[in-house]
């Protein structure tokens, strides 16, 4: 466990994340050879950090892998603002609070990488991270029902809930005003492939993620192409987040149900955000869960943590950080110099 050597370095700075993550850690293996890096959890629409459920997520990866430290991203300091936050906002600046908000953290951003776990709009939003900041760099990303090509529908709200409805009511009254597009969270990810136009004009922050407009960020094909793995789960009958298939990458025509594997699509086959790169060394994983939107076993998220989270070799988390190329300066230099690394 190379990476419990840092927590003595970080014993003076009290903050509550901190105090609980020394406990599992003091119950690690005493393994040299490995390091269990954090993970970090990025939430669903209308979900917030506080939940039960989340946390009880939280448990279940320290419990897989003892000493893993669990970081819950939050975009509030309240419940109930956090739960806001995912349905109002701008994507954009909700990523660089992030970027801030895990850079800051004296864990996260000390160890040589972090696992992430986003489920629903949180995975295209850490891919997001990945491509625009990814500073601690991500090692092994894994995405539960993400729209990582949109969504051509907007889902319909549950009776009295206040936020949904006045999102949904600003989505039906003008998707690519630039108003809702600022302000309104689902409408940055909306994207019909019948009718392109007004998405690459308007999308605020899908259109850029996926590298669609004319003008390609080379360093986001750069970043994201540096992941050891991308997990990419579909839920089989999900009708929640439609259609479905966006959660593996794929494009669906809303008119006749067609559906295009991402290996057929240009943002494939140009490699325009390094998808192709990843899948030509066998690093994208694309799977199905039976059931609707997040429905998740407890044993299905066990199995996930132990396959994608458990403590990592440290040859191949050498060669991971080493892979980061000129981005590796944003790792502090005590933890490149680690010999035993
Ligand atoms: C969202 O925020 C980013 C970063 O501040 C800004 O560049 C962009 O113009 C904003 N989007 C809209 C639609 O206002
Ligand atoms: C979607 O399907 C309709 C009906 O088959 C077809 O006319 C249209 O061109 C298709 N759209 C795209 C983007 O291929
Ligand atoms: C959808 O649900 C049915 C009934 O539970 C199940 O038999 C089927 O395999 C599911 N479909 C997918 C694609 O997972």
């Amino acid at each position: 466990m190379l990476y419990l050597r840092f927590l003595p370095l970080l014993a003076s700075l009290t903050t509550t994340t901190l105090s609980l993550s020394i406990k599992p850690d003091t119950q690690a293996p005493d393994d040299e050879d490995t390091t269990q890096l954090p993970l970090v959890i990025w939430h669903g629409l209308g979900d917030n950090y506080e939940r039960d459920g989340l946390n009880k997520v939280a448990e279940l990866a320290k419990t897989a892998n003892p000493g893993t430290y669990v970081h819950i991203i939050r975009l509030a300091d309240t419940g109930n603002s956090d739960r806001q936050a995912t349905f109002f906002g701008n994507v954009s600046e909700q990523l660089e609070l992030v970027c801030e908000q895990l850079a800051a953290d004296p864990i996260l951003s000390t160890a040589p990488g972090i696992n992430a776990m986003g489920f629903s709009q949180g995975g295209q939003f850490l891919r997001g991270y990945i491509e625009r900041c990814n500073k601690p760099p991500v090692h092994n990303l894994v995405t539960f029902g993400s729209q990582h090509n949109g969504i051509s529908e907007f889902q319909s709200c549950g009776l009295g809930d206040w936020f949904c409805n006045a999102a949904e009511s600003l989505l039906r009254s003008g998707t690519w005003v630039e108003f809702v597009q600022a302000h309104v969270v689902p409408a940055q990810y909306f994207r019909d492939s019948n009718d392109l136009a007004p998405y690459l004009e308007h999308s605020n922050f899908l259109a850029d993620i996926n590298n669609e407009r004319a003008d390609k960020k080379a360093e986001y094909k750069k970043r994201l192409s540096t992941l050891n793995l991308f997990v990419m789960y579909m839920f089989g009958n999900d009708t929640v987040a439609v259609p479905k298939e966006s959660a593996h990458f794929a494009d669906v025509n809303g008119t006749d149900g067609k559906v295009t594997p991402l290996k057929e699509r240009n943002i494939y086959l140009e490699d325009w955000v390094g998808l192709k790169a990843l899948d030509d060394q066998d690093r994208l994983d694309f799977r199905t869960l039976p059931g609707e939107h997040m429905q998740i076993e407890q044993d299905v998220l066990e199995k996930t943590f132990k396959e994608f989270f458990s403590a990592t070799q440290n040859d191949a988390l050498e060669k991971f950080v080493a892979g980061l190329g000129e981005d590796v300066e944003s790792v502090p230099a005590r933890l490149v110099a680690q010999p035993a690394f």
